[in-house]
C-alpha cells in the first residue's frame, strides 16, 4: 500500500539521460564497501550523529531524500521500540533495490518504504513529515536551491531539515594532508574497486564545488528555514546543518 505522504501516481520521469543517477546505478554494487573502507568507518558514526539531529521518537514520519542503500532510513528505524515512519527517495533504482534487501533483510518493511524519485520534483504531498534527512546527497541535487524548496514543502511547519554534507578540515596542515588523500588516493582506490572511471574523481570536484558552512546557511535561510546552524564532524571533513520550517 502507498503511504498516505506519497502522491498517488505520481510519474518518476526518470528516463531522461542522466549522467549523474547512471554513475550511481553503475557504483550501487560496491557502495557501501567503498563508504566504509574509503572512510575507515566514520560514514557510520557521521550518519549516527545526522540521525541524532532528528531526536527520532515513536510514532513520528521522516523523510530521507536521496537514500541511497537507505542507511540513514535504517538508522532511523532502529532508534526506538516502536520506530518511526520513514520514507526514502532516491533517482537510482540500482541503489533502492540494494537499499530495499537491506530493508527486508532486517525485517524493517512495516517501517522503511523506498520510491522512486528525484530530489527536484518529490513525489510527496506537502506539510507531511516531522523531519527530512539527506546524507551526501545535496551535493549532487542538478538544482540545489529546488532540492531544498522541495524538502521545504513536504515538512509540516516546524519541521527540521538535516543535511551532512562532505566539507574540508580548517587547519592549514590537516586541510593539506586531507585533499592528498581525496584527490590523490580516494580516486584511484575507488577507480580499482568500482571499476568505474570517473566516479570518485567526481566525488573531490562535487565537494570543492559544494557551499560549506555559512555559504551553505544561507542556502537554507534563503529558502525559507529559520533557526539555521551547523557544526563540523572529524576536524571538518563533514558538516552537519540543521534548520526548521517556519510555523
Ligand atoms: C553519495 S550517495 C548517498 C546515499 C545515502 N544517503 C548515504 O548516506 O549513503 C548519493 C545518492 O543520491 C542519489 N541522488 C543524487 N542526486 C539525486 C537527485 N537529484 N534526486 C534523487 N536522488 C539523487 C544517488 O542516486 C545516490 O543514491
Amino acid at each position: 500500500m502507498v503511504p498516505s505522504q506519497v502522491k498517488q501516481n505520481f510519474e518518476v520521469s526518470a528516463d531522461r539521460a542522466n549522467p549523474i543517477r547512471d554513475m550511481f546505478n553503475a557504483v550501487a554494487p560496491r557502495y557501501d564497501f567503498l563508504n566504509r573502507l574509503l572512510s575507515a568507518g566514520c560514514d557510520k558514526y557521521w550518519r549516527k550523529i545526522a540521525v541524532d539531529e532528528l531526536e527520532p521518537v515513536a510514532n513520528r514520519v521522516f523523510l530521507d531524500v536521496a537514500t541511497g542503500t537507505a542507511d540513514i532510513a535504517l538508522e532511523l528505524a532502529s532508534r526506538d521500540a516502536s520506530p518511526s515512519s520513514i520514507i526514502g527517495i532516491d533517482f537510482s533504482t540500482t541503489m533502492l533495490q540494494l537499499g530495499k534487501n537491506k530493508v527486508t533483510a532486517r525485517n524493517m518493511q512495516s517501517y522503511v518504504r523506498l520510491f522512486p524519485g528525484t530530489a527536484e520534483n518529490l513525489p510527496l504531498k506537502n506539510d507531511v513529515f516531522d523531519g527530512a534527512i539527506s546524507a551526501f546527497g545535496a551535493r549532487n541535487f542538478s538544482d540545489l536551491n529546488h532540492g531544498i524548496r522541495e524538502i521545504y514543502r513536504v515538512l509540516k511547519p516546524r519541521g527540521k531539515i538535516v543535511i551532512l554534507e562532505f566539507s574540508f578540515p580548517q587547519n592549514g596542515f590537516l586541510q593539506w594532508l586531507y585533499r592528498h588523500y581525496f584527490w590523490e588516493i580516494l580516486p584511484v582506490m575507488g577507480r580499482w574497486i568500482s571499476g568505474h572511471k570517473n566516479a570518485y574523481s567526481y566525488l573531490p570536484d562535487s565537494v570543492e564545488g559544494f557551499p560549506k558552512g555559512e555559504a551553505f546557511s544561507a542556502i537554507l535561510k534563503e529558502n525559507g528555514f529559520d533557526s539555521v546552524n551547523f557544526k563540523e564532524l572529524t576536524f571538518g571533513i563533514t558538516t552537519i546543518y540543521t534548520g526548521f520550517k517556519h510555523a
